[in-house]
């Protein structure tokens, strides 16, 4: 039997933001993570893919950190940041002191940090309402928060749990519009949990798929950026990623080409809506066959 890790993930080696060997997670005589094996390169932008409960908030927990509690071995930077599909603000913080959580002022003081903090408010465009309370905010800018408490850590690496899984889709476009100008400016590497197999043909360099507590498929998406669903290697990709799911797509609803389809069609392809906890209630399409 592998040794149990005692402590927190050490620094990973030069070039690499995840270096994972022979992970293995149970919990009581569940085995849920069996054999993982990822590596994550600097500034790789990876989604990991797999249907409910296969262990993808657990491997993201292990890697942020959250979970010692596991076999193998894993290597990743020191400064890392988890966004989860919450925002998790706390009500009775302002806005900027969510952001700020945790934080202790540097040498060059107090109002230095309360900069840093409000310059990552800025980022997601939000520097106006620093001052509120996070219950005035909405969903999409909770969770815009939640990125800028990410981003004023400076992470190597970003951990993202569904963040934008409880997001209507206009927001989520927005969304996935503002993390891709955060990482092409922040460079850092990113491990996108996600239900929904557009958002990471759209986001990510490389797909991972998580089947029975393993890495299943591992690819590379070549595609130029900004991405067009309707292209026709989207379209195989999104097949070879369904099929690897499990999940057959439904024949679309009407006759309109991909680009002119609503973005309630791309929804089909959205694996959440299989949840029901997670399904949204201005979901206007049924969830896919699985
Ligand atoms: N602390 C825990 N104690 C016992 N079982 C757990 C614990 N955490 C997770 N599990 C179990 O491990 C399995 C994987 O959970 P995990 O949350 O990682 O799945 P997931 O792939 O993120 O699912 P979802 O897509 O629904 O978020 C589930 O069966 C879950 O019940
Ligand atoms: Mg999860």
């Amino acid at each position: 039997m592998r040794r149990r890790q005692e402590s927190a993930p050490v620094v990973s080696a030069e070039g690499f933001a995840v270096i994972a060997t022979n992970v293995r997670r149970r919990f009581n005589d569940r085995e849920v993570l069996r054999d993982v094996n990822l590596t994550i390169e600097g500034d790789e932008f990876v989604a990991l893919l797999g249907r409910s409960g296969t262990g993808k908030s657990t491997l993201l927990r292990i890697l942020g950190g959250l979970d010692t509690e596991y076999e193998g071995d894993v290597l990743v930077p020191e400064r890392r940041a988890v966004v989860f599909q919450e925002a998790r603000l706390i009500p009775w913080q302002r806005v900027l002191a969510n952001v700020l959580l945790g934080l202790r002022p540097g040498e060059d003081g107090a109002g230095a940090l309360k900069a840093k903090g409000l310059d990552a408010l800025g980022e997601v465009e939000l520097a106006e309402h620093a001052r509120d309370w996070p219950l005035t905010l909405s969903g999409g800018e909770a969770q815009r928060v939640a990125l800028a408490r990410a981003l004023v850590r400076e992470p190597q690496l970003m951990l993202l749990d569904e963040p934008f899984g409880a997001l209507d889709a206009l927001t989520r476009i927005k969304m996935h519009a503002l993390l891709q100008r955060l990482c092409e400016r922040h460079r850092p590497a990113v491990l996108l949990v996600t239900h929904d197999v557009d958002e990471a043909l759209l986001l990510a360099d490389r797909a991972v798929v998580l089947v029975d507590g393993a890495i299943s498929l591992d690819v590379r998406i070549d595609l130029e950026r900004p991405r067009d669903r309707g292209d026709a290697a989207f379209v195989e990709l999104r097949h070879r990623l369904l099929r690897e799911l499990g999940v057959e797509e439904r024949p679309p609803r009407s006759t309109v080409a991909p680009s002119e389809a609503s973005e309630a069609d791309f929804e089909t392809t959205r694996l959440a809506t299989t949840s029901p906890g997670r399904r949204r209630s201005d979901d206007p399409t049924p969830p896919p066959t699985i």
